[in-house]
């Protein structure tokens, strides 16, 4: 599996602060798949967007994972970025992410996280502190295999027991 990694940080972007939310994904994932790139944009969301856009169009990865941007804050933007380059919204996921979320912290209905396909890449917005990255993959993480092989149209894992 090819990913690609999006921190949203106006300050990590100016290299004020150090990203450790996009480290750690890559990290979590290193055993699963392959992080064709990995960049760190301010809270921007015409810049989201286009990194977005050149991760799907361009390097056709099999997934993007962004960190951060998706709570309530003025410059909290990921989501409208992720919403304006999808075709398809894949709601199940950030619901996943807060209802096993929301077990750990009431804080978790904060984040307005999506999750949608462009061509053949899912994107998936995660929030932004390292403990949300890695408590959203611990419910993510396990399916991502799986969606990658149905959005290619290989569903050959998912048959046998429908109509039984
Ligand atoms: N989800 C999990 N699993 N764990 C967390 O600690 N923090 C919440 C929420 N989701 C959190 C979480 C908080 S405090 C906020 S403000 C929102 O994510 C949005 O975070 P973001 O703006 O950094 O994306």
């Amino acid at each position: 599996m090819k990913i690609a990694i999006l921190s949203a940080s106006d300050r990590c972007s100016k290299g004020e602060c150090e990203d450790k939310s996009g480290v750690l994904i890559k990290e979590i994932m290193s055993d699963t798949a392959q992080t064709v790139e990995y960049v760190i944009v301010p809270d921007d969301e015409k810049e989201i967007a286009n990194t977005l856009i050149r991760f799907c169009d361009e390097l056709k990865v099999d997934v993007v994972l962004t960190t951060g941007g998706t709570g309530l804050a003025p410059r909290d933007v990921t989501p409208e970025a992720t919403k304006s380059v999808i075709e398809r919204e894949v709601p199940g996921i950030p619901q996943a992410i807060r209802e096993y979320s929301l077990k750990i912290t009431d804080r978790a209905m904060l984040s307005r996280a999506v999750s949608g396909i462009r061509k053949s890449t899912l994107i998936i917005n995660l929030p932004g502190s390292p403990k949300a990255v890695r408590e959203s993959l611990e419910i993510v993480k396990p399916v991502l295999a799986h969606a990658v092989e149905t959005l290619s149209g290989n569903t050959v894992t998912c048959g046998g027991s429908y109509g039984k």
